[in-house]
């Protein structure tokens, strides 16, 4: 059996993806322990998930630090620390900086609630996603999982999974249909990269 891959977590809310690679990992379906969670927002869900897991917990408020290279710097120097090799984005709301992709080069990943390259970018997050797709008729939406370079929602799509959209859908709706099958894709995908099935340097956001 291959050594556990070391990952971090990073999360602003609910932490229900989160909770799908906690699962996985603490299964054996995910070859990789979770030895990290990081949240930007102090009363995250996320934090509660982590805590009953007994997964170390780092609360990483932006707008404590000085600026956001040196919150980037902490997070990163916190994740080398604890010897992480996949950081893995799970509702983070805030951008990543350049900080964590130059010590992190093709180890982020994403999840993003809609078939990239259409409805990602700035604003791009929560019901905005959904409403978006309702507005211009889609006939289906989903979820991309995706590596992560410093422009939203931008490295190159590693997996989607498909979700057809009906005219009854609200964004609540389309949502509800949309994050089982989040859940399903993010653990495939980090079961592979786990098992070196999916070559993260060969996908590569950062060359
Ligand atoms: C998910 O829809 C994910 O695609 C997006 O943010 C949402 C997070 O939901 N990036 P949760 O916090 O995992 O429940």
């Amino acid at each position: 059996m291959p050594e556990k891959r070391r990952i971090a977590v990073l999360a602003s809310g609910n932490g229900s993806n989160f909770q799908a690679l906690l699962d996985a990992c603490v299964s054996g379906v995910i070859n990789a322990e979770i030895v990290l969670l990081v949240s930007n927002k102090r009363h995250a869900y996320a934090i509660t998930r982590a805590r009953l897991a007994h997964v170390k917990v780092l609360v990483m408020e932006p707008e404590k630090f000085k600026s956001r290279t040196v919150h980037c710097a902490k997070i990163a120097r916190a994740m080398n620390d604890l010897n992480v090799d996949l950081v893995c984005l799970a509702g983070y709301l805030l951008k990543v900086e350049p900080c964590l992709t130059r010590s992190f080069p093709n180890r982020i990943l994403n999840i993003h609630p809609a078939l990239l390259p259409k409805y990602g970018g700035k604003g791009m997050y929560g019901r905005h996603v959904h409403e978006a797709v309702l507005l211009a008729k889609e006939a289906e939406s989903g979820c991309s999982v995706h590596l992560v370079n410093e422009i939203y929602d931008e490295g190159p799509v590693l997996a989607q999974a498909r979700v057809p959209v009906s005219p009854e859908d609200t964004a609540d709706t389309l949502a509800g249909k949309i994050h089982p099958v989040e859940y399903k894709l993010y653990v495939e995908v980090v079961r592979d990269v786990c098992a070196g099935k999916i070559d993260l340097d060969a996908k590569g956001a950062t060359k």
